[in-house]
C-alpha cells in the first residue's frame, strides 16, 4: 500500500476537506489516479510481472467507506471520488474479487450514495467517448514508455517515493462488448467450471456464426445445441408481457381513440412467446422478423404461416426492414427488438429503423438485456439508451420490476443449471417503452 492507497482507506475520521487536499496534492504530484495496491506491492518486492487484477483508490474508497457517514463526510468522499475521475479513474476496473468500484457499493448496500451515480455518470461518459474515438478511427495511446514518468519524483511525499513508481498506467477493465441481450460482457464474469470461453466466433458473440449453430428447443428454454447457450427462457415471460402491453400502446391515437389499422413487427421470435401474446389481441398486420432457419422451422411447423394476418419476414432485420422501408408499405403501431448474439452498435443502426417505420404515435420497447450480467453496467447502458433514443427524437421510459429469484446465481435451483452460460444477474428488470418526444 502506498499512502495513496492508506488515504483512500479512511484511517482517521471525520473524513474531512484535509482528505480532499492530500488526494489532491498525490494526483498532482503524478500518482496516477488508477495506481493498484497491486502495482505499489510489486515495486516494494521488486516483482516485474504484470499483476491481472487493479484494486484501484476508487476501489479501496468504495471498501472502507464507513457504514456512519455524516452528510458533511459524504461529501467529501464524493468530492474525492470527483477528483479521482477528473484525473482519469476507471470506473470499470476489475479488483482480485472481480467487482468494479460500483459493484463493492452494490454488495455493500451503499449504492444510493452520490459516489454511485458519479461512477455510472463516468460509465456513460466513457462509452460516449469511446464511440466517438471508434468513429473517427482515432489512435488511443496505450504504450506509456515513451511518457515522462520522471514527474513523480521529487514533488511526492516521501512515504510514497519509497513506496514506488507505476511505471504503466494501463489497466484491465470490464469489457466493453456489451451486447443487446442474451449474452454480454460475461467473460469477466467468474466461470463456472463447466463454462466455456467466449471467443470472438462464439455463436453468443458472431451473428454468421450464430446462424450456422444448430438450436434446439428443451423444457423452457431455446438453446444452442452444442454450447446450451440460453437464447431464450422462459422466466422472461412476465418481462414479454410488459413488452406486449406496451406495444398496444402504440394503437391509441388520442385519448380513447384507436387506430382503424393497428400494426405490430416482432423482431426475433424465439420461443414465440411474445408472437403468441401479440397473436391473442388479434392486430391487423402481424410482422415477424426471423433469422434463424432452426427457428423459421418451428414457426412452420407450428403453423405461423398460415395464420390470416401474420406476415413472416425470413432473414436478418438488417436486410429485411431495409427492402421494408423502401417499399413504403406498412407503418407500425408498435415495434419490439429481442434479438441473441447482436451488440449495442446494431441496436444502434436499428434506430435509423424503428424511425423510419413507427407511426407517430407508436411505441418502441426491446428486451432490455443490456449489461445485465452486471448491475453497475446495467445502469450505464440504461442511461446511455436513453441518450441514444433521445437523439433519434425517442423519449424513453423506464419501468423497474424485480426479476424471479431463480434467476439470480446466487439461489440453490436457478434457471441457470441446465445452461451453460447465463445472460443475467441483475435484481431489477428495466422494461422501457420509447415514443417521439411530441407525443
Ligand atoms: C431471444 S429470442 C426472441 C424471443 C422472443 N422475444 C420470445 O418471446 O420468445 C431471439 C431471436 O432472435 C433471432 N435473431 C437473432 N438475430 C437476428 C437478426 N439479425 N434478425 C432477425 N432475427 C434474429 C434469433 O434467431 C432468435 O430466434
Amino acid at each position: 500500500m502506498s499512502d495513496l492507497h492508506d488515504l483512500c482507506s479512511f484511517g482517521s475520521r471525520p473524513v474531512t476537506d484535509a482528505y480532499v487536499a492530500q488526494l489532491s496534492y498525490y494526483l498532482k504530484s503524478g500518482i496516477p489516479s488508477t495506481y493498484t495496491v497491486e502495482e505499489a506491492y510489486n515495486y516494494t518486492h521488486d516483482i516485474t510481472e504484470e499483476a491481472s487484477t487493479n484494486t484501484t483508490p476508487l476501489h479501496l474508497i468504495c471498501t472502507n467507506l464507513p457504514e456512519d457517514l455524516t452528510e458533511d463526510e459524504v461529501a467529501v468522499c464524493n468530492h474525492m471520488v470527483q477528483i479521482l475521475f477528473e484525473y482519469g479513474a476507471g470506473w470499470s476496473l476489475i479488483d482480485a474479487n472481480n467487482e468494479t468500484p460500483g459493484c463493492i457499493l452494490i454488495r455493500r448496500k451503499m449504492n444510493h450514495l452520490p459516489i454511485y451515480k458519479q461512477i455510472v455518470e463516468a460509465g456513460v461518459r466513457a462509452e460516449l467517448l469511446l464511440r466517438k474515438v471508434g468513429e473517427f478511427d482515432m489512435e488511443v495511446i496505450e504504450d506509456t514508455d515513451d511518457l515522462n514518468h520522471d514527474q513523480f519524483g521529487d514533488a511526492v511525499p516521501d512515504l510514497v517515493e519509497t513506496e514506488g513508481t507505476p511505471e504503466d498506467v494501463q489497466k484491465k477493465e470490464v469489457a466493453n462488448n456489451t451486447s443487446t441481450e442474451k449474452e454480454s460482457e460475461a467473460e469477466e464474469q467468474p466461470k463456472a467450471e463447466n463454462e466455456v470461453d467466449d471467443a470472438p466466433d462464439a455463436p453468443s458473440q458472431n451473428q454468421e456464426s450464430y446462424l450456422s449453430t444448430k438450436l434446439e428447443y428443451v423444457d423452457n428454454a431455446l438453446v444452442t445445441k452444442d454450447r446450451k447457450d440460453g437464447v431464450m427462457m422462459a422466466w422472461e415471460t412476465d418481462l414479454m408481457r410488459l413488452g406486449c402491453d406496451s406495444l398496444f400502446k402504440g394503437a391509441e391515437i388520442e385519448q380513447g381513440e384507436i387506430d382503424s389499422e393497428v400494426n405490430i413487427l416482432n423482431i426475433g421470435f424465439g420461443m414465440g412467446i411474445i408472437d403468441t401474446m401479440i397473436n391473442e389481441l388479434k392486430p391487423t398486420k402481424h410482422y415477424i422478423c426471423e433469422a434463424h432457419p432452426d427457428v423459421l422451422a418451428k414457426l412452420k411447423k407450428d403453423g405461423w404461416y398460415e395464420k390470416p394476418n401474420v406476415v413472416i419476414l425470413e432473414g436478418r432485420w438488417q436486410e429485411q426492414l431495409d427492402e421494408l422501408l423502401s417499399s413504403g408499405d406498412v407503418y407500425f403501431n408498435g415495434i419490439y427488438y429481442d434479438t441473441f448474439s447482436e451488440h449495442y452498435h446494431d441496436m444502434l443502426d436499428l434506430f435509423d429503423y424503428v424511425v423510419g417505420l413507427l407511426k407517430p404515435h407508436g411505441v418502441f420497447s426491446f428486451f432490455n438485456g443490456l449489461g445485465a450480467d452486471r448491475q453497475v453496467i446495467y445502469e450505464v447502458y440504461k442511461e446511455l439508451v436513453e441518450i441514444d433514443l433521445a437523439n433519434y427524437g425517442l423519449k424513453c421510459t423506464f419501468k423497474s420490476i424485480e426479476v424471479p429469484a431463480s434467476t439470480l446465481k446466487e439461489n440453490n435451483k436457478s434457471v441457470w443449471d441446465d445452461v451453460k452460460r447465463s445472460y443475467w444477474s441483475c435484481p431489477v428488470y428495466y422494461h422501457p417503452e420509447a415514443r417521439f418526444i411530441d407525443i
